[in-house]
């Protein structure tokens, strides 16, 4: 019985997800897999070259406003210029998101922050209004990257 059940979750979960847990947000992980997988892969690890892993930072920066912000940003705005994660270097173009409506942008990023990435369960997730608020002025990608630097260098080690 116990071994159907390890199959019946293993059969659902998208590969490399962790097999071991329910994904927590399964409409995040539609929209994840329709709009995002392509470049970061379905498990979030990313394309060498292409595009970073989601699993490293984004857990890290919900537990912060302005980390929340960015995560927030990234996904409306998109990003460009040179990054760097884990060592590797990335400087490719990541696009908008501002057709997804809120509650399926915060969806998304909770996949990404609690499935993918594994932030401790008590982090807050991010709620539909945190985008809305980023919505009134529209933000350069450029200036996405720019504000991600000031993030990380501020992060709680
Ligand atoms: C066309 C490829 C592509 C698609 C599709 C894409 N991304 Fe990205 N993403 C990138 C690239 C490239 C970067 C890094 C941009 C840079 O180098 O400045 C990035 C960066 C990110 C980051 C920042 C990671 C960090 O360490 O700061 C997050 C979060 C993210 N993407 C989430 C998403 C989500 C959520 C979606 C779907 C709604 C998505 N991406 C769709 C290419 C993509």
């Amino acid at each position: 019985m116990r071994r159907l059940l390890a199959l019946a979750i293993l059969s659902t979960a998208p590969a490399g997800v962790w097999a071991d847990e329910p994904l927590r947000y399964e409409d995040g992980a539609a929209t994840f897999k329709a709009n995002c997988a392509v470049c970061h892969r379905p498990n979030g690890a990313g394309t060498a070259g292409l595009a970073p892993p989601v699993t490293v930072y984004p857990p890290r920066f919900v537990a912060t406003a302005e980390g929340r912000r960015q995560l927030v940003l990234t996904s409306l705005y998109g990003m460009y210029g040179e990054i760097s994660v884990e060592d590797r270097r990335y400087n490719f173009k990541m696009p908008e998101f501002s057709r997804l409506d809120d509650a399926t942008l915060a969806a998304t990023l909770n996949h990404v922050v609690f499935d993918l990435g594994r932030a401790p369960a008590e982090a807050k997730p991010i709620e539909a209004a945190e985008i809305a608020a980023e919505r009134t002025i529209a933000v350069d990608g450029a200036e996405v990257r720019a504000h991600r630097e000031s993030v990380i260098g501020r992060l709680p080690q």
